[in-house]
């Protein structure tokens, strides 16, 4: 063992731990391309089909679902502002009355025949990511203490082997300032509420831009990591 390099921690008399820990060679940086670990996602399930970035109905020529129809847009970046490409992004929400499509929502909020309330869609080349919804509704999350949620959408990205779940909020939203999800999150919260713009498609009550960060100071907080 090389005992002039690294450092070196004093345990205790016969406590060897330290010596074993302490690196034998010098230290070296591995290549970026392996320490990235979030690169485009490559799969042999069929890539997202045209309209499954459309919630608003269930398929085309089906009726609309009820509520606001809302626009979600924004960019994939990794820290230094490069786009990611190719990530495939899966996305739930909540219908207008804020009940998921889902066996486990206890909830006792109307379904909507017309809204499922998930799809997918890849990001381009620009890094850029676009799908069409409905506004969730706030939901009771917590009967027991009357906890309630904040409207929101889930989103999910997977790139390489690792998937990254974060939730976009929406400005404005009193709920906000009671939800510990959200208050855990600290100053970095404001980068989760998506800033509002007037749609440019008609019938549609905004457009919601929300850009994702992975990695770095200005991360996109990821509930799995
Ligand atoms: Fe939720």
């Amino acid at each position: 063992m090389n005992k002039n390099f690294g450092r070196k921690l004093e345990i205790g008399p016969t406590d060897r731990t330290s010596e074993q820990r302490t690196p034998e060679s010098p230290l070296f940086l591995i290549p970026e391309a392996a320490r990235e670990s979030f690169v485009p996602y490559v799969t042999d399930l069929p890539v997202p089909r045209a309209g499954e970035n459309d919630l608003t109905r269930i398929a085309p020529g089906r009726p609309l679902a009820e509520g606001d129809r809302i626009e979600v847009f924004g960019r994939i970046c990794d820290e230094r502002g490069r786009p990611i490409r190719g990530a495939l992004m899966e996305i739930w929400n909540a219908n207008k009355w804020g009940r998921y499509t889902h066996v486990d929502d206890p909830a006792r909020q109307p379904l909507d025949p017309n809204f499922i309330g998930i799809g997918r869609v890849m990001s381009d080349d620009n890094g850029e990511y676009r799908f069409w919804t409905i506004e969730p509704g706030a939901y009771l999350a917590r009967p027991d203490i009357g906890r309630w949620r904040p409207k929101h959408v889930h989103m999910s990205l997977l790139g390489g082997s690792a998937r990254l779940v974060t939730q976009m909020y929406f400005p404005g939203d009193e709920l906000l300032k009671k939800d510990p999800s959200f208050y855990l999150l600290g100053d970095a919260g404001e980068r989760h509420i998506a800033v509002e713009n007037k749609s440019d498609q008609e019938g549609f009550k905004a457009a919601y831009q929300f850009n994702i960060v992975v990695g770095g100071r200005n991360a996109t907080y990821f509930e799995n990591e």
